[in-house]
């Protein structure tokens, strides 16, 4: 028997890096996946191969800083799959500033998709996991909610805020048998890292102890660990993923 048979699991951001990474491994471990994300298109290439494995997935289209679409969006989920079990809250972007440049609508954007996202979409499936006593939620981070990084302090703060949001949320969810974790990736190579400057890449890959990125298959995993049985008495927890660029 797969890990997950059985499960209903909701990754968002999961058309591609991460995200997509986390749907495969979850449909090959028997889940079915629902990918919620702003791109579709690419969105519904990665449910279509999910389908090719013999699982249930389908692909919304959602922001998931937007309130009505992200609850639309996951009533449309319920509604072709019954319960979810699983959430992993993954969407994210990247930009670069100093803070003394920072225009307000970059820093508004990044709280709006990282952390007003990820407590959108926890609170939108959260009745559902504490009626039936049964939820995963995993939260990505990053490595930079630990060390900062210059020109990422509005990133740094939205990954802040997502970890005290899971230690937080851990006591309310804890009695009802739903554990809500973080995983805080460190540079990993997808298109969102390849989008940063050269000059941030080039320090960052410098100051890490491995000097490469990570890959997706290198993170996907400690998803699967924490949405498992074998993950189970993890609580309120950040597993760190990253190349030790932050060895805690
Ligand atoms: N790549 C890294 O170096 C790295 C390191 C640490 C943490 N992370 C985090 O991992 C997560 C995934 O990053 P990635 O590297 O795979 O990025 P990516 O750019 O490859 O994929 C991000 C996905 O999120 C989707 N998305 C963006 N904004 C959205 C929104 N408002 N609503 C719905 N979907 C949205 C995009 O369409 C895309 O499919 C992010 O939260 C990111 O901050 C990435």
């Amino acid at each position: 028997m797969a890990k997950l048979d059985g499960n209903n699991a909701v990754v968002t951001g999961g058309a591609r890096g991460i995200g997509k990474a986390i749907a495969l491994l979850f449909a090959n471990e028997g889940a079915n996946v629902a990918i919620l994300d702003r791109d579709l298109q690419t969105a519904q290439e990665v449910a279509k191969g999910i389908r090719e494995l013999g699982r249930n997935a389908i692909a919304v289209e959602v922001d998931v800083g937007d309130e009505n679409g992200v609850a639309a969006g996951l009533q449309e989920v319920t509604r072709a799959f019954g319960d979810i079990d699983i959430l992993v809250n993954n969407a994210g972007i990247d930009t670069t500033s100093h803070v003394v440049d920072m225009p307000t609508d970059m820093w508004d954007e990044m709280i709006r998709v990282h952390l007003r996202g990820t407590f959108l979409c926890t609170r939108a499936v959260l009745p559902g996991m504490l009626r039936r006593c049964r939820g995963r939620i995993i939260n990505i981070s990053s490595q930079l909610a630990h060390k900062g990084g210059a020109e990422m302090a509005h990133y740094s703060a939205a990954k802040a805020a997502i970890i005290g949001f899971t230690r937080s949320l851990a006591y309310e969810v804890a009695e009802y048998n739903v554990t809500v974790n973080a995983i805080a990736p460190g540079p990993i190579d997808t298109d969102l890292f390849r989008k940063l400057p050269e000059h941030w890449r080039k320090r960052k890959l410098a100051e890490i102890p491995m000097h490469r990125p990570g890959t997706v298959d290198e993170i996907a995993p400690t998803a699967l660990l924490l949405a498992t049985d074998a993950g189970g008495y993890y609580l309120g927890a950040t597993l760190n993923p990253n190349g030790g660029d932050v060895m805690i």
